[in-house]
């Protein structure tokens, strides 16, 4: 029944019923609402430094980042096309990546440059359909609720999946052709305490969490990768094994990086770089562009791209040359991310200063 619901929700050609806003959902949703406030997906224009201030340098007047960034715009076109500017007072602007725009998802189209979010058609004069996961949603006076099994499989992949620029240059490719979203799910929006509604009359006592937790939960990110260490004679192999169904780099504008630190008592003995973490090539994991044939930053405009990367679930095992060690020596490895690496840094300008400076992702520390 639910589903004979959909299709007709979807075939209908009447425009549309109205845009609700974040806020209208914390009435009933207040811990779901919660979440996704502290969640990098309430990020926007306005209050995401970093994304701002690379978006301007790509391009002052259009503002194309919206497809992605701010999908729920009244006025995507005009935002695309550099007719109209983001707009503080737009409520369709500064809800992000919205609550509403993701529950209206009918199904995503794939597509060679990045894939299409295809939103579902609401009949004018009802109340919103909402998509989602739940058996047997329980009745609400502000929207219809509809489980969605498509919902589940693409959520994601509308944005997450790649991104090639106007030049065929692959931005990020994070997902193969026929990856679903169902882990992505699984990982980022663990089950958590509380009902999906406050009133929690279906008794569920739990919600899927949509606090989203990525790079910059300093918990989180701990999981992502496994480091091992083994030494045979002058030799130190360093493992790395990704976890992740997704590449370590995904964002263009991150590295990833190891440091690595051999110790006798308070003497360091040797460690992989000196003054930049991109001296040791192997151990820095970052995208890099160039523009006929010129390094560049900035991806926008580039002609050729490349990654030092590790695949999803992939394993890469890293060979130095050390000095010979004795019993007591220690061995840290510590892999850091920076949010704006420091290419970045030489053509925007930042305040934050968590944008800047290396964050530790996890450290291992062997006694030899
Ligand atoms: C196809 C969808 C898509 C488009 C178009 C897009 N992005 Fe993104 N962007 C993403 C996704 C998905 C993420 C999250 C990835 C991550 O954090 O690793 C992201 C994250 C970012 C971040 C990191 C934000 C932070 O605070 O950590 C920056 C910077 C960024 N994008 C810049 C841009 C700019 C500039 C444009 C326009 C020129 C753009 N993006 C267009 C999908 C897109
Ligand atoms: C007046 C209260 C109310 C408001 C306001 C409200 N909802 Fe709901 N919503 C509910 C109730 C009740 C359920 C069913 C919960 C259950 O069965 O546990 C629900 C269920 C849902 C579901 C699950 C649908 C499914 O089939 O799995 C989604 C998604 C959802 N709401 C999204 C939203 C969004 C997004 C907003 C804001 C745009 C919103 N809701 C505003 C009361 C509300
Ligand atoms: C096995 C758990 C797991 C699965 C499955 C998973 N992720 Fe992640 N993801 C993580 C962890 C842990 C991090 C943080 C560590 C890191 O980024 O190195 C992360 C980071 C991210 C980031 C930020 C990356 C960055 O550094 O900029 C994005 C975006 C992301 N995941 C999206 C997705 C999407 C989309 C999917 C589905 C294809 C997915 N994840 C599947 C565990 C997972
Ligand atoms: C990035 C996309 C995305 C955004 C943004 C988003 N949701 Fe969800 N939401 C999901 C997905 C995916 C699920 C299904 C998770 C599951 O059950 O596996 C879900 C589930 C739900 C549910 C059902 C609870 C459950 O346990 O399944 C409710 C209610 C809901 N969302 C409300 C909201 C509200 C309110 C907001 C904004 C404050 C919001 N969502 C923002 C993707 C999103
Ligand atoms: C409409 C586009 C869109 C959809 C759909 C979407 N995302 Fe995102 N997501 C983004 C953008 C853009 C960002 C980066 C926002 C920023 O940092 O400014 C992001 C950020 C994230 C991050 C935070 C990464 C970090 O920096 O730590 C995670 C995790 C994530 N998304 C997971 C998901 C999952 C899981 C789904 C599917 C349920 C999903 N997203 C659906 C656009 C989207």
């Amino acid at each position: 029944m639910k589903y004979l619901l959909l299709s007709l929700f979807i075939s209908i050609s009447v425009l549309h019923g109205g845009y609700m806003d974040n806020h209208a959902c914390s009435e009933c949703h207040e811990k779901i609402y919660e979440e996704f406030q502290q969640s990098q997906h309430a990020r926007t224009y306005f209050n995401d430094e970093l994304h701002r201030k690379i978006a301007d340098a790509a391009n002052e007047k259009k503002y194309a980042c919206a497809t992605c960034h701010m999908p729920a715009a009244d006025n995507l076109k005009d935002l695309i096309s550099g007719k109209a500017r983001p707009d503080p007072q737009n409520k369709t602007h500064t809800d992000a990546i919205s609550c509403y725009f993701c529950h209206t998802i009918a199904y995503v189209k794939k597509a060679h440059q990045f894939n299409i979010n295809i939103k579902s058609r609401q009949a004018e004069g009802y109340k919103p359909t909402l998509y989602g996961r739940l058996n047997n949603p329980d009745e609400s006076d502000k929207h219809s609720s509809v489980q969605n099994p498509v919902y589940a499989k693409n959520a994601c992949t509308g944005c997450h999946s790649h991104k090639l620029n106007e030049q065929n240059v692959t931005i990020f490719h994070a997902m193969s052709k026929n990856q679903n979203s169902l882990s992505c799910i699984e990982c980022h929006m663990a089950e958590t305490e509380g009902g999906a509604e406050k009133m929690d009359k279906r008794a569920r006592g739990h919600h899927a969490s949509h606090r989203f937790p990525g790079i910059h939960d300093a918990a989180f990110r701990k999981k992502g990768v496994d480091i091992n260490v083994t030494v045979q004679n002058d030799t130190l192999e360093v493992t790395l094994t990704n976890k992740m169904d997704h590449p370590l780099i995904i964002q263009p504008a991150r590295a990833k990086f190891l440091k690595i630190v051999i110790k006798r008592g308070y003497k360091t003995l040797w460690q992989n770089y000196h003054t930049d973490p991109s001296e040791d090539p192997q151990g820095y994991f970052a995208y890099s562009f160039k523009k006929d044939g010129e390094k560049i930053i900035i991806p926008a405009t580039a002609t050729e791209g490349s990654a030092h990367n590790l695949g999803a679930r992939a394993v890469a095992h890293l060979h130095y040359k050390i000095p010979k060690l004795l019993s007591g020596d220690t061995i840290s490895v510590a892999l850091y991310v920076q949010l704006a690496k420091s290419d970045c840094l030489k053509v925007i300008d930042l305040k934050d200063q968590s944008l800047r400076k290396p964050q530790l992702i996890k450290e291992i520390v062997k006694h030899f």
